[in-house]
């Protein structure tokens, strides 16, 4: 199925019919978007784009797959480096596919783009009778365009519906999980994919307040976290006080980290001898997870560590590029602060 027949089921209209807009301005909301994507597009600015095209080292009529396809910015550079490689592109945000389509026009029939979650990634190479890439690239978490889209939900910078789907048909949005979730799961979503130190604060703060009104609105959301964190906590922080409840409420919305470590595994049995995988992450638990799998299928065997003779029997799989994660440049970081968190890992499949 394409993308475009998927996003025929209508769901950017379900979202708004949430919102209780007036099918006249939906579809005028539509006309703006169709309209805009060619500029929102143009706003993500690919993070490490030399270093990824180094450690994929894209070949004429090579393989690859982006598995978090975006707004197209990498996809466009691999295709761009290697004349004849074909690019499968993978996102499960209708919107991304969209941009991404517009971009990666110019190259027809190389690029296959497809709405998908990148969790299905070894059923869809199945489907679409691929055996094996040459590349595999995944850059995690969130776009620009989806970030600066305030009808998103995404961004406490602007004010909008608490929704921060990735996929507009998936029911949960940012405003149900808050309103439904115990004040022991908020405090425990905010460590984990917010490591937010007053997540009990925010939590206990979360379940008082929708007790008198729910929150809606990414703006009050915002203004209760503000109101919790002490203030000289907040002018400690280098960056926005609601940051981390954003991340992590985005986390759990949208189940970044559920399947990453099985689909990360079942990504490099995909790829072929000497085939290479990129993961830029943007959070150390995104990070740790990528880390932890790479190197259990670098080491092959799963022995416990004091066991003195491997029983097990397993092989290393591929072999790692980066010992350690690579940075963004401080010239990139200068051009493009969301570059600043990201942290770049490579592996390349063994022959055997
Ligand atoms: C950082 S952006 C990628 C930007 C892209 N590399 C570019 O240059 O334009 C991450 C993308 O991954 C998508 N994404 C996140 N989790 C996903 C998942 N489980 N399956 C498919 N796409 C996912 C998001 O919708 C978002 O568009």
């Amino acid at each position: 199925m394409t993308a475009s027949g998927l996003r025929a089921g209508g769901e950017h209209i379900r979202v708004e019919r949430n919102l209780g807009v007036p099918a006249r301005c939906r579809r005028i909301a539509a006309w703006g978007r169709r309209l805009m994507g060619g500029v929102e597009h143009a706003k993500h600015v690919p993070v490490m784009v030399q270093e990824v095209l180094e450690y994929l080292r894209p070949k004429p009529g090579g393989l690859y797959v982006d598995a978090t396809l975006g707004a197209g910015g990498h996809a466009e550079r691999i295709l761009g480096a290697a004349p004849g490689s074909r690019l499968i592109g993978i996102d499960c945000d209708a919107e991304a596919i969209d941009a991404a389509r517009a971009r990666l026009r110019v190259y027809g029939e190389r690029a296959c783009l497809l709405q998908r979650r990148h969790e299905e990634l070894a059923a869809l190479l199945t489907e679409l009778g691929v055996t094996s890439v040459d590349g595999l690239l995944f850059d995690l978490g969130v776009s620009s365009l989806q970030l600066e889209a305030a009808g998103r939900g995404f961004s406490f910078l602007r004010d909008g519906p608490l929704d921060m789907r990735f996929d507009a048909r998936q029911e949960l949005t940012a405003a149900q999980l808050l309103a439904t979730a115990t004040v022991e799961e908020l405090t425990r979503l905010l460590r984990v994919h917010g490591e937010e130190r007053w997540a009990a604060r925010i939590a206990k703060a979360v379940v008082q307040r929708r007790g008198a009104r729910p929150l809606r609105r990414t703006g009050e959301l915002a203004a209760l976290v503000g109101s919790v964190v002490p203030r000289r906590f907040q002018s400690l922080r280098r960056h926005h006080v609601a940051t981390q409840t954003f991340q992590a409420l985005r986390v759990a919305v949208n189940r970044e980290l559920c399947g990453l470590a099985a689909t990360l595994r079942a990504a490099c049995r995909v790829l072929g001898p000497q085939g290479r995988l990129c993961v830029i992450s943007f959070h150390s638990g995104e990070d740790r997870i990528v880390k932890e799998v790479l190197r259990e299928l670098a080491r092959g065997c799963v022995c416990p560590p004091r066991q003195p003779v491997c029983t097990c029997g397993g092989k290393p799989l591929i072999t790692l590029l980066t010992r350690r994660p690579r940075r963004p440049s401080a010239g990139e970081v200068a051009a493009n602060p969301r570059a600043r968190s990201a942290r770049l890992r490579a592996a390349e499949r063994l022959a055997t």
